[in-house]
């Protein structure tokens, strides 16, 4: 999706709907093993809600701030619940004086989109370099960043990013870091930064905690933004039980330790299997996601021969004639299934 040419895109299309798939693939519906998110496929286990949780209103108090600053390192009156990282990814450009957005060419396609329905300019970045280059040159005002990328990967390193919020103060800019996929790698987040002017910091309880479901994301932001997205968002906006669930998988550091060390071994061996089996791809990971990039004809047969054996991945448009196929984590519920599926799907390579 290229929203630069000033076409705007009607809906984007994200990973895990089945129904579509269904339809495009002829497959029913319970049939597919959905490998099309980066949702962690262990999710942290929900105990029974209490019937009072469901039954009042969720007020500020409950803990759900105090314990958001325990997990993510930052003082609880810097960040701000929202109904997913998805919202502030919405409402914040809106919120920042217009200018010139460097964008990454590849990432998470509703930033892109935000932007440009708040009236920003969006100037592509492909890498590091690309981006410091529009930074140093002032070509542009604000800076977004997907860290690590979806569905890239890549990982820019805290004291560039730093160089790069301190140079676009200087201009009244703002640095927005999505860090969505940061949970398993903690010491690279830019949260214990947070305040700072013209930083703003995304996270999510979707990926890392496998609940996507619960629509829950955090905000850190210096007071003032965070009180224009505050007094803008309904009442109650991040219900009771979503804030109930997430102070308790916020504050479970031993499930949050199992879950990380669990996805660095899954994600190394899902990497290495995927790199044996479709050689025509080259593949690089994050802790929730593997991505093969290679020529789009190469990503396409893939996509298709997986998703006529039921396997959902997901399928990146063409930039400059490359695709992407990323694959999520599958389960170890799944994982011998689709080791068989994809041997048979490669079987004539
Ligand atoms: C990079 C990135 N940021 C943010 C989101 C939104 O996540 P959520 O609204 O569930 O927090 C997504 C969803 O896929 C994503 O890939």
């Amino acid at each position: 999706m290229k929203v630069t040419d000033g076409v705007a895109p009607v809906a984007l299309i994200h990973g895990g709907d089945l129904s579509r798939a269904s339809q495009t693939f002829g497959v029913a519906k319970e049939r597919w093993i959905d490998l099309s998110t980066g949702i962690s496929p262990w999710s942290w286990l929900v105990p029974a809600v209490p019937e009072i949780v469901w039954q009042s209103l969720p007020y500020a108090g409950d803990g759900l701030e105090s314990a958001a600053s325990d997990y993510y390192g930052c003082d609880a009156r810097s960040l701000l619940a929202v109904p997913g990282s998805q919202y502030a990814i919405q409402c914040i450009p809106a919120l920042i004086p217009k200018g010139a957005v460097a964008m990454p060419v590849r990432g998470y396609a509703e930033h892109r989109l935000s932007w440009f329905k708040a009236g920003h300019d969006i100037v592509d970045y492909d890498g590091l370099a690309q981006l410091q280059q529009l930074v140093s040159e002032r070509r542009v005002k604000h800076v977004v960043v997907i860290n690590p990328n979806n569905p890239t990967s890549e990982m820019i390193v805290r004291q560039q990013l730093m160089e790069i919020l301190q140079q676009l103060q200087v201009a009244g800019g703002w640095l927005l870091v999505d860090e969505a996929f940061m949970d398993g790698v903690p010491e690279n987040s830019l949260v214990p930064e947070c305040p700072k002017s013209g930083l703003v910091i995304l996270r999510s309880i979707g990926k890392f905690f496998g609940l996507a479901g619960l629509r829950l994301g955090f905000v850190m932001a210096p007071p003032v933004l965070l009180q224009k997205l505050d007094s803008q968002s309904p009442p109650w906006h991040v219900s009771h039980p979503a804030r109930w669930v997430a102070k308790q998988a916020l504050a479970d550091f031993s499930w949050q330790r199992i879950q990380r060390q669990r996805l660095e071994e899954v994600s190394l061996h899902w990497c290495q299997v995927l790199t044996e089996r479709f050689s025509a791809l080259e593949f690089s990971g994050s802790l929730l996601f593997v991505t093969g990039r290679g020529e789009a004809e190469s990503c396409e047969a893939i996509y298709q021969e997986l998703g006529k054996n039921a396997v959902l991945v997901r399928l990146f448009d063409e930039i400059k004639g490359q695709r992407m196929v990323r694959f999520g984590l599958p389960g170890e519920r799944n994982m011998p299934k689709v080791a068989a599926i994809l041997q048979q799907a490669t079987a004539g390579q």
